[in-house]
This record gives structure tokens, C-alpha cells and sequence, in this order.
């Protein structure tokens, strides 16, 4: 279905260059993908305008699934550009905490969302607790509101897009050409989060960490607004027995047999 560009090898040596095009950040670029437009909906699916030939990957799955480097690894194989639309989330949650409000103070998450202009060059969008946080402010109907245009817009790119995420093969891009559900056991994802936290200097207990992504399993899959569910027509990767390049050319098999 989608033509092939580049190596496993030569994915890895580009994995962070290559995998996002260049993104205007300071908001003041109405047509880019990621700056906010009026009237935001949600629900309902919103597909690409007519005369949109783009390929649309949808990529969902519970916390530290694997899906962030299979998106990256994937839109760099088609050349495709990527969101990872988890830090949007975290940008919210990040943007209160900077201003001194609490995570579930509704009314200023969901200002922060309106006014979004994400900075994904920032370090601190990767730590622990800004995923806590992230998923308390991500179950706020107003902030979901705030972010879906911007979302599917980035989607709707002439050339297409990999977007990852909780909802993108249900509700951002209904209409996607493939999605993909990747999960892993719970003890398998924490293990792979505290491995990478560590590499970044961040000592984290395994125990402490497997309660968290219970909590966020919980709290993703159970809100009322958008919740972490298996679209009926995603294809299911189970990566818990697979390394990640073992994950990503099953990914691709899948995404070339739709
Ligand atoms: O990286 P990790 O898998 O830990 O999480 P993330 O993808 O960065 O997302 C952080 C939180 O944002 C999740 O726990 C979700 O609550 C929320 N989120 C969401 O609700 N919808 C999305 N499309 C992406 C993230």
C-alpha cells in the first residue's frame, strides 16, 4: 500500500531528525497543522477534506507501549511527518504547573489548552510525573476540545501523516488508512519506562512505576471522554516479547497487508 524509503539501519541513525518535519512553534502561522483554529469538535469523526491523498497511520496504546519510537520509526520509513500527540497533553499539563495551578483545576486546564503553543524541545515534557499530570488534564472534555483541531489538521497534511496517541484511530482520524493498537503487559512497560528514565538520569523505582502506569491504564481507559479503547478495524501488536525491531517490522507487515 505505501512505498517503502528507507532501512531499519538507516531509520535508527535518523530516528529524531528526520521523523517530524520542522514545525512552527510561536503560533502565529494560522495554516500550520499545529496552530489553534476556531471552533474545535469533538467526537463524530472530522476526515480529511475531499481531494486529500495523504496516507493516515494511526498509532494508539496504553502508556509506554512502545508506540512513541514505532510512530517515529514509522514516519520515518515513508517519510512521513509525526505528532506524538501524548505531549500535547503533557505541553497542557506542563504549561499549568509552570503558572503555579493544580493539574485538576478544570477551568485553568482548560485555558492553558485554548492557548496552547506546544515547545516539544522541551526536556521537561518526558518526566514521570508530567504523564500523571498529563492524564488528569487529558480527561477534561474542554481540553480535548481544545486540542482536536489542531490534531486533525496535522493529520489532514496533502502528503499525510503518523499520528500517536489514546484516541487517533477512534476519534482524531476515524478515517485513518491504518491503525494500529500496541499494548504490552503492564510489568513489560514499566520496565521499559524505568530503563528509559534512568537514561535520562532519572532514578525510578520499578514497583513505583508499575503502580503509575496502573493508575494511568485506569484512568485512561475508564474516563468518560474519549477513553483509551481498540478502534474495531485497528490491527493489535502485542509487543511484549518483541525487541523494537522485531515490534517495527511487525508493524509494517500490518500496515502493508491493509
Ligand atoms: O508516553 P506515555 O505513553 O507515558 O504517555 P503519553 O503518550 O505521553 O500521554 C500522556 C497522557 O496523555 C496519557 O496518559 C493520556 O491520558 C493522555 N493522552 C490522551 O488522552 N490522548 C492522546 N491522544 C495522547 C495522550
Amino acid at each position: 500500500m505505501i512505498r517503502r524509503t528507507n532501512s531499519f539501519d538507516e531509520h535508527i541513525s535518523i530516528v529524531g531528525l528526520a521523523t517530524t518535519r520542522p514545525i512552527r512553534l510561536d503560533g502565529t502561522n494560522d495554516s500550520h497543522p499545529l496552530s489553534h483554529s476556531p471552533s474545535p469538535s469533538i467526537g463524530g469523526g472530522a476526515p480529511c477534506r475531499p481531494g486529500n491523498i495523504g496516507v493516515i497511520i494511526a498509532i494508539d496504546g496504553p502508556a509506554a507501549s512502545g508506540k512513541g519510537t514505532l510512530g517515529r520509526l514509522i514516519a520515518a520509513h515513508y517519510g512521513l511527518p509525526h505528532l506524538d500527540t501524548g505531549l500535547l497533553y503533557r505541553a497542557v499539563a506542563l504549561s499549568l504547573l509552570d503558572a503555579g495551578e493544580r493539574p485538576d483545576d478544570i477551568a485553568a486546564a482548560t485555558a492553558a489548552a485554548q492557548a496552547l503553543v506546544p515547545d516539544f524541545a522541551d526536556a521537561r515534557l518526558r518526566d514521570r510525573q508530567l504523564g500523571e499530570a498529563a492524564s488528569i488534564v487529558a480527561a477534561m472534555p474542554g481540553v480535548r476540545a481544545a486540542l482536536v483541531d489542531m490534531q486533525r489538521r496535522f493529520a489532514c497534511q496533502p502528503e499525510g501523516a503518523v499520528l500517536d496517541g489514546r484516541d487517533i484511530g477512534t476519534v482524531i482520524c476515524p478515517e485513518a488508512d491504518a491503525k494500529l493498537f500496541v499494548t504490552a503487559t503492564p510489568e513489560e512497560r514499566a520496565r521499559r519506562r524505568v530503563a528509559e528514565l534512568r537514561a535520562r538520569g532519572e532514578n525510578v523505582d520499578l514497583d513505583a512505576m508499575l503502580d503509575d502506569i496502573r493508575k494511568r491504564d485506569e484512568r485512561d481507559g475508564s474516563r468518560t471522554i474519549a477513553p483509551l479503547r481498540r478502534a474495531p478495524d485497528a490491527r493489535l501488536l502485542d509487543t511484549t516479547e518483541l525487541d523494537i525491531e522485531a515490534a517495527f517490522r511487525a508493524a509494517l507487515r500490518i500496515i502493508e497487508s491493509v
